[in-house]
């Protein structure tokens, strides 16, 4: 048994290694990017069962002076829940790789997957902000982006293709894993409504998953011209062009997600406003559906609040938003002429919020 060391120099010692822990927190994303463009996860989906390391270093195309390495990378994956070691077969004492929920997330042809997620958000594009965020504090410029890239991120988005590209398929997956849970056990939300504008409705994911369910239910996606240029609607599906800060196009509802959260307060009361004066009064049905973050509303999940902690410096280093706690999202609504609001679901990370005219 070791010999133990005093009370001093061992709080001395946790706190050096509290701070190794977050100086090298990027290793985690990094070494998942590392997986997915390796294709791990597919190829042990493929396999159909647990995978040994040499299998999967037969299945990968790599150097094989690098096989090593492989084993090292499943290791702190599987230590991060994204693979659980198991038997290879029910005779065998052979240990091997298998898939976790966290894991299926990131399989190549599943429409919800997180994979273009780890696209954009782990691109150099959007790294390269983060080192530049102690010069944005002390400039003008609205985001750290701007500071890095010299142009605001719709800006960029508008003028190159390939960010434009990464945004809105990372938000199309998004929308499609929540349309899933949305359409499935959140159907009142829907219920009674004639019409319904998805503001910021990307390229259409959650409408269409919307319609779907609603068949009676007129839906319009309404986006940026850039965004919804060359989509075809259906018969209760129609795309229309504009901008949220002149005239929002009038409906019984107003969907919102994801979108407040990337705005400051005074740009969100303003959209709020121009949402108002689209929607009938509340006595006629008129409301504000609202998907985004309530920070703070998973007190005892410590990986949750940090990643809406997570989520927050992301929209204060790549636009000019921010994720809001209730009592915020209470004075925006407020401020912007609402007479009430409610939390009607918990979506994982996110709610669903209504707001009343
Ligand atoms: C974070 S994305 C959310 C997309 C979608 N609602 C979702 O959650 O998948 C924000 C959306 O707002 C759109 N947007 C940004 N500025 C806008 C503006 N001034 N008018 C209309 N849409 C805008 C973007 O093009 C983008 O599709």
């Amino acid at each position: 048994m070791a010999l133990l060391i005093g009370k001093q120099s061992t709080e001395l010692l946790q706190a050096q290694a509290h701070v190794w822990n977050h100086i090298f927190n990027y290793v985690n994303s990094m070494s998942l990017k590392c997986a997915t463009q390796l294709g791990i996860p597919d190829i042990i989906h493929k396999h159909g069962k647990p995978m040994t390391v040499q299998e999967l270093v037969d299945a990968l195309h790599i150097n094989s002076a690098k096989a090593q390495a492989v084993y090292r990378l499943m290791r702190i994956l599987t230590h991060l829940g994204f693979f659980v070691e198991e038997k290879v077969s029910e005779d065998d004492s052979k240990m091997g790789y298998w898939l976790t929920q966290a894991s299926r997330l990131l399989l190549k042809d599943d429409a919800a997957s997180s994979l273009p997620f780890i696209k954009i958000f782990l691109d150099p594009l959007l790294i390269k902000p983060w080192h530049h965020m102690s010069e944005w504090f002390e400039n003008n410029d609205s985001s750290a982006f701007e500071t890095a890239h010299g142009r605001t991120f719709w800006d960029y988005g508008s003028q190159e293709p390939k960010l434009n590209h990464l945004f809105n398929e990372a938000m199309a997956c998004d929308a499609q894993l929540v349309s899933n849970v949305v359409t499935r056990d959140c159907k009142q939300v829907f219920e009674k409504l004639k019409s319904i504008v998805d503001v910021g409705g990307g390229t259409g994911s959650l409408a269409k998953a919307i319609v779907d369910s609603f068949p009676d239910l007129q839906c319009v996606v309404f986006d940026l011209p850039h965004v919804i240029a060359g989509l075809e609607g259906t018969k209760n599906l129609t795309y229309i062009g504009g901008n949220v800060f002149e005239t929002i196009p009038r409906a019984d509802a107003l969907l919102l997600k994801n979108i407040l959260h990337d705005w400051s307060d005074e740009d969100g009361v303003k959209i709020l406003k121009k949402c108002k004066e689209a929607i009938p009064c509340k006595e006629n049905g008129g409301k504000v559906i609202i998907i985004d973050m309530v920070v703070g509303n998973k007190k005892e999940d410590h990986e949750g609040i940090e990643t809406q902690l997570f989520y927050d410096m992301c929209m204060m280093v790549f636009a000019t938003g921010r994720e809001r706690t209730e009592k915020e999202w209470a004075k925006l609504f407020f401020d912007a002429g609402f007479t009430g609001y409610k939390i009607v679901y918990e979506l994982g990370l996110r709610s669903i919020i209504e707001v009343y005219p």
